[in-house]
């Protein structure tokens, strides 16, 4: 579904930020993405949407990620990005929830029911007609991720999904995304959140993938995590004690 082959990539010529990087993802993963501030997480989803340009391959279902294939491309990846901000560009909630589906095609009446629908699904629906410049950062991080979902994309990527967010939305989140059955790519540093919504881990470093595997085998190694300036779940140092 997703591959990347000996992928590198960087902002400015003295520091490599993503180091050749290599992975599959299959159809229906959840993986999560790990690692450091700086590790070059943002910057490979970036990669992936087309977004940073790259050397070496990426390809989507089979589809090359270049240029004159990021239409059809982006069509199958639905994003959330790190910063939600820039992400909502219509007066309402309602308005950029609408947008992506009529652009598809979809009559005004059928989106506004889909729109209803997923508000319903994260208990949001008060948000429905507020104005996107008069809604709190956690408010708007959820109308990002209701706006992604309600798109229903073949990949779903998300980048810190989780920040900001009360412990109500952070578990409505997570609850979504349990129960959506395409593929997922999350990038988190709420490794708590990654051990419930993903069944595969790769940890990011200086650009590299230094681990890949289950994520009991990654989330519960605990010297591998403070390796790689991290630490073991919440959930998990708990139930060590
Ligand atoms: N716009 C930019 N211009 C130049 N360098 C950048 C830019 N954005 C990120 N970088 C650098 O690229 C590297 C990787 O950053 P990236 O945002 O991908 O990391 P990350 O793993 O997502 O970190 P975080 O956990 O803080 O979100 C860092 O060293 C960062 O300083
Ligand atoms: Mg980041």
């Amino acid at each position: 579904m997703i591959e990347f082959n000996n992928v590198y990539f960087s902002y400015d010529k003295e520091h490599t930020v993503l180091d050749g990087i290599s992975f599959k993802i299959e159809k229906g993963e959840s993986v999560g993405l790990i690692g450091a501030n700086g590790a070059g997480k943002s910057s490979m989803l970036k990669v992936l949407l087309g977004l940073l340009p790259h050397d070496g391959e990426i390809s989507v279902n089979g589809i090359k990620v270049c240029k004159q294939n990021l239409a059809e491309v982006r069509r199958v990846l639905g994003f959330v990005l790190q910063n939600s901000d820039n992400q909502m560009f219509m007066p309402t909630v309602l308005d950029d929830m609408m947008f992506g589906l009529c652009n598809y095609g979809m009559s005004k009446k059928d989106a506004e029911a889909r729109v209803d629908e997923v508000l319903e699904q994260l208990d949001l629906v008060s948000l429905k007609n507020k104005y996107n410049h008069k809604i709190s950062g956690g408010e708007k991080r959820m109308a990002a991720i209701a706006t992604v979902l309600a798109m229903q994309p073949e990949v779903i990527i998300m980048d810190e999904p989780s920040v900001s967010l009360d412990p109500y939305n952070r578990r409505a989140v997570i609850n979504v995304i349990n129960r959506l059955e395409q593929t997922k790519i999350i990038a988190s540093h709420d490794l708590d959140m990654i051990m419930e919504t993903c069944t595969k881990v790769m940890l990011l470093s200086g650009g590299r993938i230094v681990a890949v595997g289950t994520t009991d085998e990654i989330l519960r190694n605990k010297k591998l995590l403070e390796e790689n300036r991290m630490e073991l779940p919440f959930g998990i140092a708990a139930a060590d004690r």
